[in-house]
Parts: structure tokens; C-alpha cells; sequence
């Protein structure tokens, strides 16, 4: 699925060693490590996670790195450079960005993502997709927390890079994240070969509750019985990186012990909110909504638990709910 032998790895790797010694010795580099202090990270941390500055300018990488044109040619590829169609002339894609290097499993960075220290549009500028990087299937930070610890009793699923990070810094190592997009089963599978246990926390706004739902669809296919998916859901503003920074690691861990609802549970409450089954039609809605859901779990033992719990909220046979999740019919 990836080009395991291309140069582009090399061209990455020469990259993120520019962008970390940018950090340590480039004469910009005052207001990165004071953002970067101001967000509460000591050097050990951005050590662990390659951290790096793309200093401000045009062409600073690509004067370090892009000699001849076959290199700049290998870097347009690997998305460091861009190419202005018109004039033909080529640029830093990252420029003034506290730069975060995307590892894949083996350790190769494969991506980068950007941010900016101040409030300037995008946020985050993160690699496009190249030979060697398929964004879909990455999770940024499963390789430090592999590192950190080869056995994960749990791994938490986080929206951010500052996420991963701040967590990592409060000495929770076990948090990765999908890279601004949704998780997917895929990302799932793999986490799930590594670690029984998937605890999910996204950011306390509507996007984060919508991403927790669609999680929540997406791991429906990975549930053998004997793994295990929780939500942590957090209060109105806050993500993983500043409630851990406010209230601790402690309270936060407190939090992932007394908060985090198992699937089941969050599955029947978001349902029955949109179908309360109080009526016979919302019995009927419930059933028609979940039915079709619960008919994805692979762990035979779960799902006869859960259709169980659906039949006591609706009244209808485990024979009617068969039929339910089998013909999903459309209204007229
Ligand atoms: P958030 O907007 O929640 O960012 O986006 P954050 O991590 O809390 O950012 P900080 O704390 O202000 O630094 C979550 C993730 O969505 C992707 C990034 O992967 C980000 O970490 N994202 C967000 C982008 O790719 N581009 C953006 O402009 C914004
Ligand atoms: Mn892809
Ligand atoms: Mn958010
Ligand atoms: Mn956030
Ligand atoms: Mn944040």
C-alpha cells in the first residue's frame, strides 16, 4: 500500500532534522519556544515528539535542502515545496509553523503538520497526500506512544496534535490522534491489534460530539467480545489539552475512571434521544435505528446483549428485530 523504498523518507527525515535544529539554533526562534512554553511543554517532551520551527521566509528549506532540480522535483513529491503553475517559481510549503513531524509505525516521518504561533488562518497546515502518506490511515502519535510503552492496556483517541502532546506531557503517553479527519474503521483495526481497549475523547463542542457518534459507527465493525470502547465526554470548551492542563493529572485520570461511558451505554442514550421509545412510534423509530447498527458487531455475545436491551425498550422480539435490521425500508 506504501512505496517502503522511497526516497522520499530520506528527503522527509532531512526535513525534520532542519526544522528541529530551526528550533534549537535559528536566530527566529525566541517566539516559537516561548509559545511553546506559554502551552505548558518542557524540551524532554518536544524532544520525545520531534518538534521543529519552520522559520519565517520563503525558501528556507529550500535552500537547505533543494540543490539541483531532480531535489526540488523530490520535494515538490513529498509536499515540502510547492510549485506556483504560473510562474513556475518554488516555495516552503511551511513557513512560520511550530512544526510537528507525523511518524509511521516504523518511526519515518512521513508528514508534517503546522501551526501557526499566533491566530492566522489555517491553524494547522498539515503535508498533502504523497506516495509515503496516506492520511486516512495514519494516527499521529502511535509511534512515540509505542515507544514509550510496548504494552497499551488502553489508548485513548484524541482530535489534536496539542492533544497528544499535552497529555504526553502530564505523562499520559497513551493518546493518539487522527489527522483532521474522521476515525475510521481502518484506524481502528490497527489500533486494535495493539491494544483491547479504545477510550475516546474529543473536543467538549458540537464537532466533538459529532465525532464521538461517528466513532462510535465506525468501531461497530471491530467489536469482538473481549475489546472494549469507551467516550469520555468533556465540559462545553475544553479539549484533552486544556482540561489536562488546568485541572491535572490526576483529576484527569479521575475523569477517565469515573466518566467515560462504555459503548453500549452512549449507543442507547444518543438513540433515544432522537427516538424516545415513550410511544409506540418512537418504539418503532428506536428499533429501526439501532437494529441495523447492532447488526455490525462481530462479537456474538455483545450483540445479543445489546439487541436484548432493545428489545426491552421496544417490546419487540429478538425474531422482530432480526427482520428490523434486515429490511431497512425507505418512505415513501
Ligand atoms: P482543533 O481546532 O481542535 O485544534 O483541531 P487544537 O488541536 O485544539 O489546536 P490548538 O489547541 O489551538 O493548537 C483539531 C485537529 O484538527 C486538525 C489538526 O489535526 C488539529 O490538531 N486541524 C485543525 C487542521 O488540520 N487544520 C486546522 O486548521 C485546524
Ligand atoms: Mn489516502
Ligand atoms: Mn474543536
Ligand atoms: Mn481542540
Ligand atoms: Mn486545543
Amino acid at each position: 500500500r506504501q512505496a517502503t523504498d522511497s526516497p522520499l523518507y530520506a528527503l522527509m527525515a532531512a526535513a525534520s532534522n532542519y526544522y528541529r535544529q530551526a528550533l534549537k539554533s535559528h536566530s527566529s526562534r525566541g517566539p516559537a519556544i516561548n509559545y511553546l512554553k506559554g502551552r505548558g511543554l518542557t524540551g524532554i517532551i518536544a524532544r520525545d515528539f520531534g518538534l521543529g520551527l519552520a522559520p519565517p521566509g520563503w525558501d528556507n528549506l529550500l535552500k537547505h535542502l533543494g540543490g539541483d532540480a531532480l531535489q526540488q522535483k523530490a520535494m515538490i513529491d513529498a509536499g515540502l515545496l510547492i510549485e506556483n503553475p504560473e510562474t513556475g517559481k518554488r516555495y516552503d510549503r511551511f513557513r512560520d509553523r511550530i512544526m510537528f513531524p507525523i511518524r509511521d509505525s516504523r518511526g519515518r516521518v512521513i508528514a508534517f503538520g503546522g501551526r501557526v504561533l499566533g491566530d492566522d488562518k489555517p491553524k494547522y497546515l498539515n503535508s498533502p497526500e504523497t506516495p509515503i502518506f496516506h492520511k486516512g490511515q495514519e494516527l499521529y502519535g502511535l509511534f512515540e506512544a509505542r515507544q514509550h510503552n510496548r504494552h497499551l492496556d488502553e489508548i485513548l483517541v484524541v482530535e489534536g496534535y496539542m492533544d497528544v502532546i499535552a497529555l504526553a506531557q502530564q505523562n499520559l503517553r497513551n493518546a493518539v490522534a487522527t489527522l483532521g479527519t474522521a476515525t475510521s474503521t481502518e484506524h481502528l483495526k490497527r489500533l486494535f491489534r495493539i491494544t483491547p481497549s479504545i477510550l475516546f475523547c474529543f473536543d467538549g463542542d458540537q464537532a466533538g460530539r459529532k465525532a464521538a457518534w461517528r466513532a462510535l459507527e465506525a468501531a461497530l465493525p471491530c467489536l469482538l467480545d473481549g475489546r472494549r470502547t469507551r467516550f469520555l465526554f468533556l465540559p462545553e470548551g475544553e479539549d484533552p489539552d486544556s482540561l489536562v492542563r488546568s485541572e491535572g493529572p490526576d483529576a484527569f485520570r479521575a475523569r477517565m475512571q469515573q466518566q467515560a461511558q462504555p459503548l453500549a451505554d452512549y449507543f442507547f442514550q444518543k438513540l433515544g434521544e432522537e427516538a424516545a421509545p415513550n410511544s409506540l412510534e418512537g418504539k418503532a423509530h428506536l428499533a429501526a435505528l439501532a437494529a441495523p447498527l447492532i447488526d455490525q458487531i462481530p462479537g456474538a455475545n455483545l450483540r445479543r446483549l445489546m439487541l436484548q436491551r432493545l428489545s426491552e425498550l421496544t417490546g419487540l422480539n429478538d425474531e422482530a428485530l432480526q427482520a428490523a435490521s434486515a429490511t431497512l425500508v425507505t418512505a415513501p
